[in-house]
């Protein structure tokens, strides 16, 4: 299949992602990773995408990355990010907003962090890496975005800790965030919005407290 891939119409939104559909290999259950996949991320806000394993979280956020193996193209759609149309974009671009402009925060520590580095060296690793600031400008923007605050201790379990403590940064910071928890009930009120994906599909999508409070896709596949 010819690759279509259209400009989107900027708009307010930090990320706009329209038609995206990517295929699966041949053979597969099914034909596509996801199809017609279509949400906005309002910026300053938290998005939720959830769905079952296999649903297309995860080849939905690595599209917006650009790390999707070539295995799965994307066939069709296109993904605006901060005014920027990134689907199909060369790898030297995407390697350019990847850690600047957008950036994927790993629920499980033991694969996103190395235990070589101090946790402050692997931040300021990432500010080095786009050419920002000095050395010692990025060692205080490491220790402001890291230093514990009040509302980052209020989790039991360090998987809520890591939530509450990018949820505190997102706020102090005005960051837009797309969530893809797979500790459902760690963050549970942590979203403004809610994208439910089942079979690389968009089954429902609204306000958080709408979707999550009466969940129709939930209720029906159930
Ligand atoms: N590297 C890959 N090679 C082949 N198929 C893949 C690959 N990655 C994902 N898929 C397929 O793409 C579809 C969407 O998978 P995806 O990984 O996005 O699901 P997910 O919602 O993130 O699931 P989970 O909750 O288990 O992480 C599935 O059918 C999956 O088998
Ligand atoms: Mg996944």
């Amino acid at each position: 299949m010819a690759t279509k891939i259209e400009a989107v119409a900027i708009n307010d939104a930090a990320l706009s992602v329209r038609g995206l559909t990517a295929d699966l290999p041949k053979g597969m259950a099914r034909a596509h990773a996801v199809e017609n996949v279509s949400f906005e991320l309002e910026r300053g806000q938290i998005l939720r995408i959830i769905g079952e394993s296999r649903s297309g979280k995860s080849v939905t956020a690595n599209t917006i990355m650009g790390l999707l193996p070539k295995i799965i193209p994307v066939t069709s759609g296109a993904i605006n990010l901060g005014g920027t149309t990134i689907v199909g974009a060369p790898e030297k671009k995407s390697r350019q907003l990847r850690g600047r402009v957008v950036s994927m925060i790993f629920q499980d520590p033991l694969s996103a962090l190395t235990p070589l580095m101090t946790v402050g060296e692997q931040v300021t690793e990432v500010m080095a890496a786009h050419g920002v600031g000095t050395k010692a400008s990025r060692r205080d923007r490491a220790l402001e975005l890291l230093c514990p605050t009040r509302n980052s201790c209020i989790s039991s379990t360090p998987s809520g800790f890591r939530v509450v403590s990018a949820s505190d940064i997102q706020r102090r910071k005005d960051m837009s965030v797309m969530f893809i928890p797979h500790d459902f009930g760690v963050v549970a009120e942590i979203a403004d919005s809610v994208v439910v994906m089942d079979k690389g599909r968009i089954v429902e999508q609204g306000g958080a407290d709408q979707v999550l409070k009466s969940p129709a896709a939930l209720t029906r596949s159930a």
